[in-house]
């Protein structure tokens, strides 16, 4: 008597549980990334033809929709099986060399990175290169056995290691790395809870093992820490000696610098009353005992010193 009624709930509990989590996983996001970016080809195209001007006159012949062409060949394959040697040709035609002594490589600074540098302006990191800017902060991947781009979700590493977004930025992590020279500069996050030198990923393993021995005079690491956050690793702490350790015995010149002041100012702009961006102690010491000619002995130089970073700042 009982068991019928009992079968319909059990078939409705099994509904619930699992049909409809499996259609709603199959209508909405599959993978555990962003999304396609909206307008792609468009962007794509624009960053490209906005680079070309700040290339050399050698180099501004550049055909960026040969470029594009080269790239959107990814955008037909499955969104697991995309290989960095997929971008081979992609990388060909938008390839340029370097200025030495520019390169800037780093982890957990996107941002900050990027309005340092400054359209090549202060240094050349891989998004102010070609064959990184068309592709900065952007996402993209073909649906899973369909064609079309998929503006769902895109896989990451955690769904697969070879996925569209992470080959992009591996080939174009290891051209960057054996194409830079003189000093090589590196920007890491001290406040960063993983520690400031993350020994899987990018950095350590598709630039390092790249860098060039001959062409490469010597490493300088700065390691910023967040205006008024807990300072998690400096210099020669924690992950830093590893790094440290693994660069040295690579023959490398090494050298490391906690808050590297021109950064340091650039982060000060959004901290300008936090006492670890008052400029007037430092002011103050380095003019001890010498007759000032400001009533106050930090206020002359404080202000000039921010009129300058914000004018910087102005520009983004
Ligand atoms: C640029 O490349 C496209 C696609 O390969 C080609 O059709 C076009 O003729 C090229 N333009 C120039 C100026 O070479
Ligand atoms: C691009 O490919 C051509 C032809 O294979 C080759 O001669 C050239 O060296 C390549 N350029 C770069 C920058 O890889
Ligand atoms: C540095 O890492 C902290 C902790 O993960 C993060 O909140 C902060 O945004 C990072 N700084 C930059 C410039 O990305
Ligand atoms: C996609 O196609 C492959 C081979 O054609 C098949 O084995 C797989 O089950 C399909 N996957 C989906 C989600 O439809």
């Amino acid at each position: 008597m009982w068991a019928p009624r009992w079968r319909r709930a059990a078939g409705l509990v099994l509904l619930v549980l699992w049909v409809l989590p499996a259609l709603w996983a199959g209508a909405g996001a599959r993978w555990s990334g962003e999304g396609s970016s909206a307008q792609l080809q468009s962007i794509f195209l624009g960053r490209c033809a906005d680079y070309t001007r700040l290339l050399g006159p050698e180099q501004r012949s550049k055909n960026c929709t040969a470029i594009w062409e080269a790239f959107k060949v990814v955008l037909e394959k499955e969104p697991c099986s995309v290989l960095p040697s997929d971008y081979d040709l992609f990388l060909n035609l938008s390839w340029h060399p370097l200025p030495r002594d520019k390169s800037l490589f780093w982890e957990n600074n996107h941002l900050l990175v990027t309005s340092f540098a400054d359209q090549t302006r202060r240094f050349t990191p891989l998004c102010d290169v070609l064959y990184g800017r068309v592709g900065d902060f952007l996402s993209w991947c073909r649906q899973r056995n369909a064609s079309g781009l998929d503006y769902e979700s895109c896989p990451t590493m955690e769904d697969c290691e070879n996925n569209p977004v992470d080959s992009y930025w591996k080939r174009a992590s290891m051209q960057y790395a054996q194409d830079s020279s003189g000093v090589i500069y590196v920007m890491l996050n001290g406040s960063e809870p993983r520690g400031a030198y993350p020994v899987k990923g990018f950095f350590a393993d598709f630039e390092i093992p790249y860098l060039q021995q001959d062409k490469v005079t010597r490493i300088e690491v700065w390691v910023m820490h967040e205006i008024g956050r807990p300072r998690v690793e400096s210099c020669g702490e924690g992950s830093m000696k590893i790094l440290e350790e693994r660069l040295r015995s690579m023959g490398f010149k090494y050298s490391c610098i906690d808050n590297y002041t021109p950064v340091k100012l650039l982060m000060c702009v959004d901290h300008s009353s936090h006492p670890d961006c008052a400029l007037k102690s430092a002011a103050a010491s380095s003019q001890r005992g010498v007759p000032s000619p400001y009533a106050e002995p930090g206020a002359g130089l404080i202000a000039p010193l921010f009129v300058a970073a914000l004018a910087s700042a102005a520009q983004f």
